[in-house]
């Protein structure tokens, strides 16, 4: 089944489940703040369909599947949509105004899905009058080449709501796991603590940060060092986790490293703005 999907918020994540939901022969609008994201967001997707095409990973030319896929930086496109995507910044004030805005504005059958990293789904769908018609749907950075999407239910979630975001996340050609909706679901549970700790670990002078990340790469096989990993999410968004998870488990296991948040209050929030732990020419 092919949806109308708004796909709010055109960052790292919008634009890749934008891409996505495209791709699979979806009609989407992907929406944002300003036009100068939207463009920016759609080059990004034109040269990731455009890589995946020359290599044959798409059967269908970027021309051709950026015909399905609209920008619009006004909350009145969202009025025919079936499907609503929420990708934009991890911050609980910010969700929940937009989630009470576009209950307003979409239609009564419309279905919210969020990318929260951490955020309770069940407040998100609280402060709508359709709490049975959202679910958490988590896809992971980069979104087009990563195959997991993890599900999550507010206690108010339909099983008909769960039904038809886990066929969505299926029809994009992802695998699927299941997380209680829970500070940080499953995977950030465990990712985000590894990646605070590795920036204890750099604050205390335990090793370099170069050391720290070939560590973890050649001595336990992961892609990316934990360092290199937290630019690539963007560190505003790591903190923001680790945030919700230090306040909502409430054990000090889980306390952000002040060395994380001075790098936020400097704007050094990784790959996205050019400098995190470490420094990027191109953004
Ligand atoms: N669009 C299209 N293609 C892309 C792409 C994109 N956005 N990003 C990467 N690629 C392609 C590259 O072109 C390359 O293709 P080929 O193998 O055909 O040449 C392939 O992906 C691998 O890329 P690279 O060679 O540039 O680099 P790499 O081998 O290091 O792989 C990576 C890049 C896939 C990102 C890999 O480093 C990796 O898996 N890193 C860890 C990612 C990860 O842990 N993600 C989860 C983050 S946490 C999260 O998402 C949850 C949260 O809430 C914070
Ligand atoms: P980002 O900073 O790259 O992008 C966020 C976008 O949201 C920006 O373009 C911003 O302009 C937009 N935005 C802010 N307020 C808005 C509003 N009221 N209406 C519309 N747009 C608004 O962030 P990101 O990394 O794409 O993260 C987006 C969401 O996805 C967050 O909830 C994050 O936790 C989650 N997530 C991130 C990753 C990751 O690796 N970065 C992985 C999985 C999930």
């Amino acid at each position: 089944m092919k949806y109308k999907i708004a796909v709010a918020g055109s960052g790292l994540m919008g634009s890749g489940i934008a891409q996505v939901c495209a791709t699979y022969g979806n009609e989407v609008i992907l929406y944002d703040l300003t036009e100068a994201l939207l463009n920016k967001a759609r080059i990004k997707i034109e040269n990731s369909l455009s890589k995946l095409y020359e290599k044959k990973k798409i059967d269908e030319s970027e021309k051709d599947i950026l015909k399905r896929l609209a920008t619009s930086s006004d909350l009145k496109d969202f009025s025919k949509v079936d499907v609503v995507i929420e990708a934009i910044t991890e911050n609980e004030k910010i969700k929940l105004e937009f989630f009470a805005n576009i209950d307003q504005i979409c239609p009564k059958s419309a279905i919210f899905a969020s990318n929260t990293s951490s955020i309770s789904i069940t407040k998100l769908g609280g402060v709508t009058k359709r709490p049975d018609k959202i679910c958490g749907m988590h896809f992971m950075n980069p979104v087009p080449i990563m195959k997991l999407v993890e599900l999550i239910r507010g206690l108010a979630t339909s099983d008909e709501t769960f039904k038809k975001v886990l066929n969505l996340a299926q029809a994009l050609n992802k695998e699927t796991i299941v997380a209680q909706d829970r500070a940080g679901f499953a995977i950030n549970r465990i990712l985000v603590p590894m990646i605070n700790e590795a920036v204890w670990a750099l604050h205390d002078g335990v090793a370099t940060k170069e050391d720290i990340d070939k560590g973890m790469k050649l001595g336990c096989n992961h892609p990316m060092g934990p360092l290199e990993l937290a630019d690539f999410v963007g560190l505003d968004t790591a903190l923001a986790i680790c945030e919700v998870l230090y306040r909502d488990l409430g054990d000090p296991k889980y306390r952000p490293c002040p060395l994380l948040r001075k790098y936020v209050e400097a704007g050094w929030n990784g790959r996205k703005s050019g400098r995190g732990f470490y420094v990027y020419e191109k953004i």
